[in-house]
């Protein structure tokens, strides 16, 4: 029975925590004032994690297309960043988790850079719940450095290029080391990907919903995962070979 309840929980939760901005319109407030309230929805949906006993937990915070806003806001999450780990990373260390980010960082200013690498290195030995902050990511990006990756590799005599595959590629994704993506979840409203994880969603149950991440909280993170445990997960497969295969 536990291992059945277990196979219900999602290992690895990836969240697209959109609409800030229109949380804080709706308040007649600057668009960062959505912004700092969604790093306390963040917290919130942290502590669900570790309650739920999620593996790990992977947040699209600042995507490679995100440069285009207005640079005050650019700047003002910027801020927000530093001020967030600054503020985040002891009470994440003590509840266990395991931060990393998953991007092309080195378009962060140093301050930031830093922030993130000791961040990193002081939750290096937790392992209750893998956070990952996606900062700069983008999907398409992911795919192109593992392929620089590969081609390096075969530079390099390591691999022929008729040895590429869909697995060793996959290696060379950010996350490989994690669970496989089970729930990807998109607040506010969107019905989009918006180049978060686009290879490693393959198989990820969607869940969309129009709550604003701000207002998003441990009962909705709650309701996500119970939609999660009714869906049958058929990986091509029929629904009764499913069902053979779960009594066994
Ligand atoms: C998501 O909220 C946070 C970031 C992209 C950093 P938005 O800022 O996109 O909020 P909406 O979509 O404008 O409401
Ligand atoms: C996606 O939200 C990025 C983050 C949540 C960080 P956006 O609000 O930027 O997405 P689009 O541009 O509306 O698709
Ligand atoms: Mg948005």
């Amino acid at each position: 029975m536990a291992d059945a309840d277990a196979a219900r929980i999602p290992r690895h939760i990836a969240i697209v925590m959109d609409g800030n901005g229109r949380w804080a319109k709706a308040r007649h407030r600057p668009r960062s004032f959505g912004h700092n309230a969604g790093r306390k929805a963040l917290r919130e949906v942290v502590e669900g994690c570790l309650r739920e006993g999620v593996q790990a937990l992977t947040v699209f915070a600042f995507s490679s297309e995100n440069w285009q806003r207005p640079q005050d806001e650019v700047g003002a999450l910027m801020e927000l960043f530093v001020r967030a780990l600054d503020k985040e990373v002891d009470e994440l260390h003590q509840h266990g988790v395991r931060m990393r980010f998953v991007g092309d960082l080195g378009a962060f200013d140093p301050t930031l850079r830093q922030r993130m690498n000791q961040a990193i290195a002081h939750t290096a030995g937790n392992d209750k719940l893998h956070l990952n902050v996606a900062v700069n990511y983008g999907g398409r990006w992911d795919v192109v450095q593992a392929a620089r990756k590969a081609a390096e590799a075969v530079a390099r005599g390591e691999f022929r290029a008729d040895e590429i595959d869909e697995q060793l590629l996959g290696h060379w994704m950010s996350l490989a080391e994690l669970p496989p993506l089970d729930l990807f979840i998109r607040t506010g409203g969107e019905l989009r990907i918006s180049n978060f994880l686009l290879w490693q969603a393959a198989y990820a149950e969607l869940y969309f919903t129009d709550t604003l991440w701000p207002d998003f909280d441990q009962a909705c993170l709650r309701g996500a995962i119970e939609e999660y445990a009714r869906r049958e997960r058929r990986f091509g497969r029929t629904g009764e070979q499913v069902a053979v295969k779960a009594s066994t």
